[in-house]
């Protein structure tokens, strides 16, 4: 058991239509477990962040981006920012998933230069990690989890990890229904802090959530939860069900 506070995050990724994810969002508002025991955030395509941010807005969901770039503002076209984000009423931001890598081409620079703005803008921020297949077949799973870490988190002050969660998202397990068992994810997780003491001591160490993200289901949250490492999930496919993410937050509640 840890006194860590479970995060489950809800990634809307590139679904919803504005009908739909106003839906979605008024069926959390009335469903999701009090924040007492749990921080939830969820994160809707750029388009409707206004309109769910207005749903959200008294309760106690977080509105989140899934990115932004760096700059405050000037000639960058497409781009969206920080401020503009604020303005919006995002508080929480997702660096480094798996697709802005993998698919978008994103490098643990681009990554590290988020994660610096987005503090710098006082918005909490996911730092997403993780292993390919093949990496975890050649046994590099701990060793692809410190460079994103070392790379991504370097210029973070010890205070500033307040303000961090780790989202360890196996690649492999994004989207495929293949989810790490509770024990491989657990050690995967107990690594991950590992590092955290190595770079800012146990104390700090031991405040860091760390999500795990990956065909979290229903079915799976509450033994993926129950590990001791394991402080939520970043859920994709099953947060765009009120009833399946919902159970999940139930899940980590009773962690
Ligand atoms: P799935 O839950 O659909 O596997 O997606 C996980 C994810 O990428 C969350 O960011």
């Amino acid at each position: 058991m840890t006194n860590r506070k479970p995060f489950v995050g809800g990634n809307w990724k590139m679904n919803l239509h504005g009908d739909e994810a106003a839906l979605l969002a008024k069926q959390l508002v009335d469903s999701l477990p009090s924040n007492e025991k749990v921080d939830i955030a969820v994160f809707p395509a750029f388009t409707y962040l206004a309109s769910v941010g207005a749903i959200l807005k008294d309760s106690a969901v977080k509105l989140g981006a899934q990115d932004f770039y760096t700059t405050e503002n000037g000639a960058y076209t497409g781009e969206v920012s920080l401020s503009m984000l604020k303005d919006v009423g995002v508080s929480v931001v997702l660096v480094g998933h798996s697709e802005r890598r993998h698919v978008l081409g994103e490098s643990n620079s681009t990554c590290n230069q988020k994660t610096l703005a987005a503090l710098d803008a006082g918005m909490e921020v996911i730092l997403c990690i993780g292993e390919k297949l093949e990496q975890r077949e050649a046994g590099q799973t701990n060793f692809v989890n410190y460079g994103q870490m070392a790379l991504g988190l370097a210029g973070v002050t010890a205070e500033q990890m307040s303000k961090i969660t780790i989202a360890y998202e196996p690649v492999w397990a994004i989207g495929t229904g293949k989810t790490a068992t509770p024990q491989d994810a657990q050690k995967a997780h107990a690594a991950i802090r590992n590092f955290l003491i190595f770079a800012y001591g146990q104390e700090v160490a031991s405040t860091v959530r760390i999500q795990y993200g990956g065909s979290m289901k229903p079915g799976n949250a509450s033994d993926l939860v129950g590990q001791d490492d394991i402080d939520g999930g970043l859920i994709g496919g099953a947060a765009l069900k009120s009833s399946d993410f919902t159970a999940i937050c139930e899940a980590a509640v009773s962690k």
